[in-house]
């Protein structure tokens, strides 16, 4: 196992970038992406940058292994893990959305969406009767199909949803990209988490 003096996890895709400029900013020595294709940067003894899915980032900050993370609200919606966290980083914005066929008013028994906890507990809340199904990606062409009467997705500038020609009936919640911390590496690294907090929260 390898061991550093921190562990960072960063979703690949479209926050990596600003979270790393971002925590750069704060202080935090990253270590430079020099192989595109490798996963894991960073010297052992040093900082480690780990990029992953960004469903997977609060699995790995959740047990441990990483011991703070950047991602989206969207994400820690549905990620059922009670994790502490401390800075709203701004950047990232979108929206979790309720999306229908233009003018179909009819009752939702079947909801697509890649936020399968979200959506069940949105279904709880309002008392709705529906079977969630969860499928990974491209979600839209559930609802253009009709294998599902609505779906649960990520907006953010609506471009694909009007190109899809569908409809955002509610927006259910707003995400931006969330730092998220260990609690227990909180406690034993303090020294240097608190600092980097206190940046993130006043750059
Ligand atoms: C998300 C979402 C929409 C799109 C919304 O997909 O599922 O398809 O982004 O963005 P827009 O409002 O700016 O058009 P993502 O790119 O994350 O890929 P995926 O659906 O394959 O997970």
């Amino acid at each position: 196992m390898r061991r550093n003096l921190l562990t960072v996890a960063l979703p690949k895709g479209r926050i990596f970038g600003e979270a790393y400029q971002a925590l750069k900013r704060a202080g935090l020595d990253l270590p430079p992406v020099l192989d595109e294709r490798a996963l894991l940067h960073g010297k052992e003894g040093g900082i480690a940058l780990l990029e992953l899915r960004n469903k997977d980032v609060p699995v790995y900050v959740d047990l441990g292994i990483a011991e703070i993370g950047v991602v989206g609200k969207d994400i820690l919606l549905d990620s059922g893990r009670d994790l502490f966290e401390p800075v709203d980083l701004g950047f990232g914005a979108c929206r979790l959305s309720l999306i229908r066929r233009p003018g179909d008013k009819g009752p939702i028994r079947r909801i697509a969406t890649k936020y399968p906890l979200f959506t069940a507990r949105l279904l709880k809340e309002r008392g709705w009767v529906a079977d969630v199904v969860e499928l990974s990606g491209n979600i839209e062409l559930a609802a253009v199909t009709g294998l599902a009467d609505a779906v649960v997705d990520v907006v953010e500038t609506g471009a694909t949803l009007r190109s899809a020609g569908l409809e955002e009936v509610e927006v259910l919640a707003r995400s931006s990209a969330r730092l998220i911390v260990n609690r227990q590496a909180l406690k034993l690294k303090r020294d240097l988490l608190k600092p980097l907090i206190a940046h993130l929260r006043n750059p």
